[in-house]
């Protein structure tokens, strides 16, 4: 992935409407090749992002570079790399799928004959594109706004929030339908409120609030940096553990749990781990009685968007 550089670089963004702060110095970079899943809760500033790195609207301050070059004005020519769904898709009800698809070819940038055919089939729709699409559902509406900013072919695929609206089903249809496309080696950044969308569909992760973007990298790697391990002991036995988990962990990364059995020690470190902290505990004579470990998704994204119940909820 370093090799082909990166799809988008953004730095310091900073937009605000009135007193609102939307966006508050938010940095991103999304590596060319990747499904980058843009995650936050509803009004973190992922459409207002979307909408600054499509050209809909200006940041106050910051830079976008597109594939290695500035992105502002004068520099619209690169809007032929990138597809987006950012609005929502309308299109006309009376007309087919594919003859609206026709329309917005012959609107737009020349596309080769045959595009529309073929970008039909990579959303899956071929075989419903000479419907009308006041019969489509919401998913198939969704589906045809992605074959639409598809049409030029473009290397960048930015998407935001297209699950909303989705039934599972649904979602699983889009969920495939971006892993076809980024099996092509477009770079996708999709974004979402629900992690559950892009948990098994992103290479990368970056978690947005409240302007900022809080966490990014590889969804592997971000688990096991916000990793827990908690340890049961005898409760006499804390007195012993906690000193050694402490040694090897860091001390501001061990806490006692506050169930009342006051047995188990929470330690935020990588799982893999586990081995290794058993064995300390062993040659100091302490047998953990159980050790589980991990950290999901769901938690971290809790954790650092500000949205869980309250201190000390790590996992329950
Ligand atoms: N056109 C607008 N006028 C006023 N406030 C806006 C506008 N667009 C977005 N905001 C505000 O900016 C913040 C970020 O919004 P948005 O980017 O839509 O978040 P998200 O897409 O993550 O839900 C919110 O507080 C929202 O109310
Ligand atoms: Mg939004």
């Amino acid at each position: 992935m370093v090799e082909a550089g990166d799809a988008i670089v953004a730095r310091g963004l900073a937009k605000r409407y009135g007193s609102r702060v939307a966006l508050d110095g938010l940095d991103l970079r999304v590596p060319a090749g990747a499904v980058y899943g843009f995650l936050g809760p509803n009004g973190a500033g992922k459409t207002t992002t979307m909408r600054i790195l499509t050209g809909l609207a200006r940041p106050d301050a910051g830079t976008v570079e597109i594939f290695g070059r500035p992105f502002g004005r004068g520099a619209r020519r690169l809007l032929f790399d990138v597809g987006a769904l950012v609005e929502a898709p309308s299109f006309y009800p009376f007309l087919t799928g594919r003859e609206n698809l026709l329309a917005l070819a012959a609107a737009g940038a020349p596309v080769p004959r045959g595009r529309v055919d073929e970008v039909l089939d990579l959303v899956s729709l071929r075989d419903r594109a000479r419907d009308r699409v006041s019969g489509y559902s919401t998913g198939m509406r969704q589906r045809l706004a992605i074959a639409a900013a598809l049409l030029n072919d473009p290397r960048l695929l930015l998407l935001d929030e297209p699950a909303n609206g989705l039934d599972p089903a649904g979602i699983v249809g889009m969920r495939d339908t971006l892993r076809s496309l980024a099996a092509q080696g477009r770079t996708v950044l999709v974004s979402s409120h629900l992690l559950a969308e892009v948990e098994h569909l992103a290479d990368i992760v970056g978690i947005i609030a409240h302007g900022r973007l809080v966490r990014e990298g590889p969804l592997g790697q971000l688990l096991r940096q916000e990793g827990e391990l908690r340890i049961r002991v005898a409760p006499d036995e804390i007195a012993v553990a906690g000193p050694i988990l402490e040694r090897l962990a860091g001390a501001d990364r061990v806490r006692l749990d506050d169930t009342p059995s006051r047995d188990t020690l929470v330690v935020r470190c990588d799982p893999g781990l586990a081995a290794e902290l058993n064995r300390e505990l062993g040659a100091a004579g302490v047998w953990a009685s159980r050790i589980e470990s991990g950290v999901s998704l769901e938690s971290l994204f809790l954790e650092v968007t500000g949205a869980a119940a309250g201190p000390g909820g790590g996992l329950g």
